[in-house]
């Protein structure tokens, strides 16, 4: 799907604006370019090169030649310079929190500079004997900082205003960027995860329990850039890495000429050539209403705790049968209902703040009372199957997450997404895995799931029906995100199944409650 920057100058760098789903990219001539919903903003406040962009809270930092620091804290208005106190390029920049401390941190051209104080002043790391080398990325785990570049060049370090320490990564080849691969508990990623780093001769640098190994990757096209696990190659191929190395390709590439890769929860984002940028958005299934914070979805840390055990009642088939991978499965699942109890919450008062009836009210309150008895279940099952007696611990709830309230247009493009589409798909999901399972308590609990799923998808398309009767307005805003969910990718193991449901029932049912000038009901890309 095309975005437009508003602008044919070429693009190089792309990272996330400060709205949900919008994006700063930087170029040429000191060119930034904002896109912020439908609207595009054009800026140059410098003439040199940027080359990176990134986002502390609510401010924007970009970097590029000459030692350029520019920050905004007014969603990409305007910017204003700050002095880095080197001239040499700077190539990446990354925001960090290690042990608790705030760190914004860019590197470049025999450079590091570190930022104590949200990107306002700036000191240059003193450079080791050999010279720090053509630094090209640059990522932070919640523990360390490391810093990647040409001819296999690596550095890392938990205090980046002081040391840091050359890593042995065993190649040779130019390094362009990398992460942990985590699994989203929404803590953000930690040593313990795997490090994946991104070379420009199609190979993966992973770092296990055993330390850093290089693992070759067959691609098509080259390396050229690497963002929250996919890699893009020079010909908009983009694949998935998975902890160990191993690359899957998406179904469908980039049609630009790609420079550069963001991805976030929702999808990723190539810029490239003559001001052109594409997005493939992905459609994840959780099972349920998810829990989304800065987009991503939150989930609460799973603890010892036996408050929240349950069983079926009456169900002469709970038992305990040791299945270490069905405990964790299950255990994992409730986390996720348990998100959803928030969420419903959270989306009971965005409709007492737009007056919603009292009818809706109550059925939100039901639902929530649902997940509960879902997530209870699910913590059930998991302590049967062998994985002790555990619970959800503290959600984080962010300020952030009230932000909807009062806002008509955004509680409903939030509940076609996270409602009208997850929920169902999550029932269509949980139906048919209650058709197919083997174990018979899990049957039964998933019977359950599947009746209250289906209701509560029901409900979703009802609330966005009552939204739609009261403010015809959203209708375009909300046609336009169908024709976005209409054109997304569906990823991992069900997303045939998963691309079935919204081109049979999602988006026909979604053209029905919005009118004509709906997209047509296909998954492809638009173009
Ligand atoms: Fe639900
Ligand atoms: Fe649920």
């Amino acid at each position: 799907m095309p975005i437009d920057f508003g602008t044919d100058a070429d693009l190089i760098g792309v990272g996330p604006g400060i709205e949900y789903d919008s994006f700063v990219a930087v170029g040429l001539a000191g060119l930034i370019s904002t896109v912020d919903g439908e609207t595009a903003t054009v800026l140059s406040p410098v003439n040199v090169t940027l080359r990176a962009v990134t986002r502390r809270e609510s401010r924007l930092l970009a970097v590029g030649d000459q030692g350029s620091i520019l920050v905004s804290d007014d969603a990409g208005q305007s910017w204003s310079a700050r002095v880095s106190g080197t001239s040499s390029s700077l190539i990446a920049i990354v925001h960090a929190q290690l042990a608790g401390v705030d760190f914004v941190v860019a590197v470049g051209v025999e450079a590091i500079v570190v930022s104590a104080d949200a990107g306002e002043t700036w000191t240059q790391v003193t450079a080791p004997a050999q010279g720090w080398g053509t630094l090209r990325g640059v990522f932070a785990t919640n523990e360390r900082v490391y810093a990647v570049g040409d001819a296999g060049v690596g550095w890392s370090s938990a205090t980046p205003a002081g040391l840091w320490n050359i890593e042995a990564l065993g190649t040779t080849a130019n390094l362009l960027g990398g992460g942990a691969h985590y699994a989203d508990t929404g803590s953000g990623p930690s040593e313990s995860e795997a490090l994946l780093i991104a070379a420009a001769d199609n190979s993966v640098i992973v770092r296990d329990s055993s330390g850093w190994s290089t693992r070759a990757l067959e691609l098509e096209g080259d390396v050229i850039g690497f963002s929250g696990g996919y890699l893009l190659t020079s010909t908009g191929a983009v694949y998935d890495l998975d902890g160990t190395g191993i690359a899957s390709r998406l179904p469908s590439d980039f049609t630009i000429e790609v420079e550069a890769i963001h991805a976030d929860s929702g999808g990723v984002l190539a810029v490239g050539k003559a001001g052109k940028a594409e997005r493939i958005y992905f459609q994840p299934c959780v099972g349920g209403r998810p829990l989304i914070d800065e987009g991503q979805a939150c989930v609460a840390s799973l603890v010892e705790r036996a408050d929240w055990i349950a069983s079926v009642e009456g169900d002469e088939s709970a038992r305990v049968v040791a299945d270490p991978a069905q405990a964790e499965r299950w255990a994992s699942a409730a986390l996720d209902e348990h998100a959803s109890v928030g969420s419903f919450a959270l989306h009971s008062l965005e409709l007492v703040s737009l007056g919603a009836p009292a009818e809706l009210i109550a059925e939100v309150q039901a639902a929530m009372a649902d997940e509960v008895r879902h997530a209870a279940l699910g913590f059930g099952l998991a302590q049967r199957r062998g994985g002790g007696a555990r619970g959800p611990g503290r959600l984080a709830i962010s300020p952030r997450m009230l932000a909807r309230c009062g806002d008509a247009q955004a509680i409903a493009l939030a509940l076609l997404e996270q409602g009208c589409v997850n929920e169902t798909l999550a029932a269509c999901q949980v139906r048919f895995a209650a058709l197919t399972c083997e174990d018979p308590e899990a049957g039964r609990v998933l019977e359950i799931l599947a009746v209250d799923e289906q209701r509560h998808a029901a409900l979703a398309w009802k609330t966005l029906r009552w939204l739609i009767d009261h403010h015809p307005q959203l209708r375009e805003p909300l046609r336009r995100r169908l024709l976005r969910i209409a054109a997304t990718q569906p990823v991992g193991p069900d997303a045939e199944q998963t691309l079935q449901t919204l081109r049979e029932l999602i988006i026909p049912l979604a053209r029905q409650l919005l009118g004509p000038n709906e997209p047509e009901p296909t998954a492809k890309r638009a173009v």
